[in-house]
């Protein structure tokens, strides 16, 4: 069981992606996960260019999608809506027609909008809700979660010290795990 963790920011020191490499650093064996770490790379989206042969960037996203489970994201918030960057990472899915695509996939996120967010993300989570609506994926309830963090939650190892948030966050991996395999 494979989930692939995308972080929707690109910034050096970032919360939310910290909080993704805190899930793949606690992650037990049965819940494999791997980080895409190609988000800044992706050219921005242009129809004339989703066929193939696709962009390198953009190829490498579709596979990691195609190996993927599952899908765990953590965004940002910027100007009351999704970041360019990730949206337009987004955009890049909307097109694939391959049958491992993100259609159909269970996915979640953790939102750790800082408690003093004037929204606390809501409106760029929202803005997630849709576009993941719109491209058919399984939007797993259980895999959705609230975890305010601010940015000295990380500590000097790059990951999320507190205990709650580890323990949430790794139950959003359990909850996609179940969605994706109810059997096992
Ligand atoms: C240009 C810009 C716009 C922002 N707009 C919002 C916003 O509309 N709502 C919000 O809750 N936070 C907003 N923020 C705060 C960011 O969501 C916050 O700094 C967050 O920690 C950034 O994520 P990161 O640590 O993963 O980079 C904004 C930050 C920037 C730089």
């Amino acid at each position: 069981m494979d989930t692939l963790l995308i972080s929707g920011s690109t910034r050096s020191g970032s919360t939310n992606t910290a909080a993704l490499r805190t899930v793949h650093a606690l992650a037990p064996p049965e819940l494999d996960t791997a980080i895409f770490d190609g988000l800044a790379a992706l050219p921005a989206f242009n129809p004339d260019d989703d066929h193939e042969p696709l962009p390198a960037p953009v190829a490498r996203l579709r596979a990691a999608v195609h190996d993927a489970d599952a899908l765990l994201f953590c965004t940002p918030e910027y100007a009351g809506a999704l970041p360019g960057a990730f949206k337009n990472l987004l955009d890049w899915t909307v097109g694939d027609a391959d049958p491992r695509s993100i259609s159909g996939k269970p996915v979640g996120w953790l939102n750790v909008a800082g408690p003093a967010a004037p929204s606390g993300g809501a409106d760029a989570h929202a803005s997630l809700a849709r576009v993941l609506g719109y491209v058919g994926a399984h939007v797993v309830e259980d895999a959705c979660l609230r975890l305010p963090l601010t940015r000295d939650a990380v500590g000097d190892d790059g990951l999320v010290g507190d205990e709650v948030a580890r323990a949430a966050a790794l139950g959003a991996l359990r909850a996609l795990r179940d969605a994706a395999r109810p059997e096992s």
